[in-house]
């Protein structure tokens, strides 16, 4: 039998990995996951009709966020004291099956652990400006090495040139994107103005507008507007692009993974983040910036780092919605 879990129905490790696998960011927040659950197995489906058709066509970034949910569920059961096994693109001839995981038994909690899980329902994507505060060499390093740990690579653009030439292909990959009028339209789709929705980007979740000028263009969700003007942003961002090795679907997955140990390494390190990822879903300017940055690599998104004040949080739809559950038929005697 086939049901929506209850409250009591799912056992507490595949509950906890649940409330965080839904917790992982998301493009515009489509929330591209689907789970299916046996016993002590989650099986992790793309939810194909929720791919972003227009920026996302192949789905690599609804890839990127599975895996970011994978890696939080990964987390979770660690500083529970479980482990959860994964088994990547299990069936090959279902390609929106996209993980297994399975939860095994007891093992000591290391204090990494419980305290990257503590990030999880604290991350955010914050949009509004950071301080002028440098993040100091310790922070950069684990930042760079929370990527490798995954297989990833984290590129951090610290010589001004560099910076320059990535702002230069956001101007243009951001305008060739406002100019599409498909774009657009699914850009006004996933941008929320009522209450009524738990997915989507609320105009809370905005920037204000950057002065004109600035180096950075953000995505022009609903624009946060404070009654007072926010600080300006930081006059010397930090950027990085996390890299993975090959493009392929499993290197995607694996590639969401190591964004999302990033992002949760920053958070616990009181760093926020944010995405600019225009350049990455424009083909040619994701080929100019894999030019620029000179390596094999392949290029899956762009981050902001800085330390700024805490980002509102957005919603997500309730693991009982996301999630089907395959309980045993009863049978009578
Ligand atoms: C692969 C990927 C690409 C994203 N690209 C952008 C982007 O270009 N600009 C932006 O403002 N947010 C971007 N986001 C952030 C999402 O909008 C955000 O994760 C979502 O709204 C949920 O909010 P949260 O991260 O605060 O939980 C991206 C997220 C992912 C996973």
């Amino acid at each position: 039998m086939i049901t929506s879990p209850t409250s009591s129905s799912l056992s507490e490790p595949v509950r906890l990995a649940l409330d965080a696998a839904i917790r992982a960011p998301s493009p515009h927040n489509s929330q591209p996951w689907r789970f299916e659950v046996t016993g002590d197995r989650i099986d992790v489906l793309l939810d194909k009709d929720r791919v972003l058709n227009v920026v996302d066509g192949g789905a690599r970034e609804a890839r990127l966020s599975c895996g970011a949910a994978i890696l939080n569920m990964r987390i979770a059961l660690l500083a529970a004291g479980r482990t959860g096994l994964v088994h990547l693109l299990p069936d090959t001839d279902h390609d929106e099956h996209l993980a297994t995981l399975s939860v095994r038994g007891a093992r000591p909690i290391a204090p990494a652990d419980t305290a990257l899980a503590r990030a999880i329902g604290l991350r955010r994507s914050n949009r509004r400006p950071f301080t002028d505060r440098p993040l100091p060499a310790r922070v950069r390093r684990a930042l760079v090495e929370a990527a490798a740990r995954e297989g990833a690579e984290l590129v951090l653009l610290e010589q001004p040139g560099d910076l320059d030439a990535l702002a230069a292909l956001l101007r243009h990959a951001e305008h060739l994107q406002s100019e599409d009028p498909e774009f657009r339209a699914e850009l006004a789709r996933w941008t929320v103005t009522t209450d009524s929705r738990d997915d989507g980007v609320p105009a809370m979740a905005g920037g204000p507008r950057p002065e004109p000028g600035s180096l950075l263009t953000l995505r022009h969700y609903a624009v946060y507007s404070a009654a007072q003007p926010d600080r300006p942003y930081e006059q010397e961002p930090l950027v990085a692009v996390l890299n993975s090795y090959t493009d392929t679907p499993l290197a995607q997955l694996r590639a969401g993974q190591g964004m999302e140990r990033v992002l949760l390494t920053a958070t616990n390190a009181g760093v926020s983040a944010s995405f600019l990822c225009q350049p990455v879903e424009v083909p040619a300017t994701r080929l100019a910036l894999r030019r620029l940055l000179g390596s094999q690599a392949h290029p899956q998104v762009v981050l902001r780092f800085g330390y700024g004040f805490t980002a509102p949080a957005t919603r997500r739809r309730a693991v009982e919605t996301v999630t089907r559950q395959h309980l045993p038929e009863e049978v009578p005697i």
